[in-house]
């Protein structure tokens, strides 16, 4: 696997290479990871993953600093993985002058994961789209365990007429359920106990809509308040159309459940489609 950390180096490295399929990560790889990886190798010939911590997507109070980087390992488990390339550039190579230029995301930026993480969708879309230009492949894998971000970036790919086929990766979970995530690593023993609840919760809702409950809203509730008792601090769990992460006018229509929930410090995401 090459590693290369400047835009022209990578540029030139790609350029003899055909069908290029792109897996953009912030590192601290797990299993979840390489099963992109492994998705991006059966969708072409040339698969890049990048590393890199993206500054633009952290709020002030976000983990920003304390991001879990453990480069030496990574490149270990994505040579492993068949990845032909490896772009890791540090934020000088990607941010040589402060990004005055951005791309705004329309109103879906503001919901959910939006509503508590202002400007983060802005940050990811902007470091996505600056990726796009720099590595050009024919496709992008993305994880569904962030769900809103898939949806942004596919939004924006369509919009913006980007030639990128844009891929879901399904979520992969530890044996107890708990979606894995770089962030699961800050959980105590004990909070790593806890934490497939959230899963749990999500699981209850679908049951519960498959089964012929009507009443989201109640649904929503009544996890908030399962979570909250067992000692988590809830920002949102919705229920939404899976097309637009519209509040469903009915259940019949293809549906997700998304949560976000602290435990202890960290802040954990789930979703599950129905
Ligand atoms: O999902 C992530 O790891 C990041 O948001 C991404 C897509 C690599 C952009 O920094």
């Amino acid at each position: 696997m090459q590693i290369l950390s400047s835009i022209p180096d990578l540029r030139a490295a790609l350029k003899t290479r055909s069908r290029i399929v792109f897996v953009p990560t912030m590192g601290n790889l797990h299993a979840g990871h390489i099963s992109l990886m492994q998705q991006a190798r059966d969708h072409g010939d040339t698969v890049v993953a990048s590393i890199f911590v993206n500054r633009l997507q952290f709020g002030p109070n976000d983990d920003f600093d304390k991001y879990p980087r453990t480069f030496e390992g990574d490149c270990e488990k994505l040579s492993a993985a068949g990845v032909d390339l490896l772009f890791a550039p540090t934020e000088t190579d990607l941010y040589p002058e402060p990004q005055e230029y951005v791309v705004e995301p329309p109103a879906i930026q503001n919901i959910l994961d939006g509503e508590f993480r202002p400007g983060h969708f802005r940050g990811v879309a902007t470091v996505v789209l600056k990726l796009f230009n720099i590595v050009q492949p024919h496709a992008a894998v993305f994880g569904k365990k962030d769900y809103q971000q898939l949806m942004v970036i596919r939004n924006m790919t369509r919009q913006l007429a980007l030639p990128i086929e844009i891929i879901g990766g399904e979520t992969v979970r530890a044996e107890d359920g708990l979606a894995l995530s770089s962030r699961n690593g800050y959980l105590s023993e004990g909070e790593r106990a806890e934490a497939p609840r959230l899963y749990r919760q999500l699981n209850a809702i679908r049951s519960a809509i498959k089964n012929g409950e009507t009443d989201t809203a109640k649904l929503e509730k009544a996890a908030i308040s399962a979570l909250t008792a067992a000692g988590w601090k809830t920002d949102y769990v919705a229920v939404r159309q899976q097309s637009d992460l519209a509040v469903p006018k009915n259940v019949d229509a293809p549906l997700v459940v998304l949560a976000a929930s602290r435990l202890g410090s960290t802040r954990l995401i789930d979703n599950i489609e129905i």
